[in-house]
């Protein structure tokens, strides 16, 4: 007998982690999965539109937003979430550099920030401002906190090289 949509496990590895997730639809958004399901609450909802960048993953070591990424899009494809990012029980380098320019205000765009820093660095590990700012551009942050998250940037891609 076939079984109904949704009652075969899906499959996907997080973190470096595989996890079977039970009853999950194929169309059903990442973040959804990663947060009610993993309980991963590093990526956060915001907009549900992919225009914030609140909820960004890596996939493949791409920035992707969760929110309008399907899960079945994701099966055999690594996924990083922020929590995938630290060192054991301390903060990675792209973390612990927001740490250090206390660029964490709100700690709810900072998962998208961390995230997108994280993308960057890992196909240039040399950025220029201005493709730290195009980077940046389409994570909102309605803080004001603009000037230390790009200072930690900065720092974050020093500490890189
Ligand atoms: S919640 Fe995904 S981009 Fe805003
Ligand atoms: S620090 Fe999150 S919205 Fe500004």
């Amino acid at each position: 007998m076939t079984p109904a949509a949704g009652t075969t496990p899906v499959r996907i590895t997080v973190n470096g982690a595989v996890h079977d997730v039970e009853g999950a639809a194929l169309d059903a958004p990442l973040l959804y999965v990663l947060r009610n399901d993993l309980e991963l609450n590093g990526p956060k909802y915001g907009c549900g539109l992919g225009e914030c960048g609140a909820c960004t993953v890596l996939v493949d070591g791409v920035a992707a937003r969760s929110c309008v990424v399907p899960l079945g899009h994701v099966l055999e494809r690594d996924i990083t979430t922020l929590e995938g990012l630290c060192r054991g029980d301390r903060p990675g380098p792209v973390q612990q550099a927001f740490i250090d320019e206390q660029a964490a205000q709100c700690g709810y765009c900072l998962n998208g920030m961390v995230m997108t820093v994280e993308a960057l660095l890992r196909r240039d590990p040399c950025p220029s401002d201005e493709t730290l700012r195009r980077e940046l551009h389409y994570n909102l942050c309605r803080c004001g906190t603009h000037l230390e998250i790009l200072c930690a940037a900065r720092l974050a891609a020093r500490h890189r090289r």
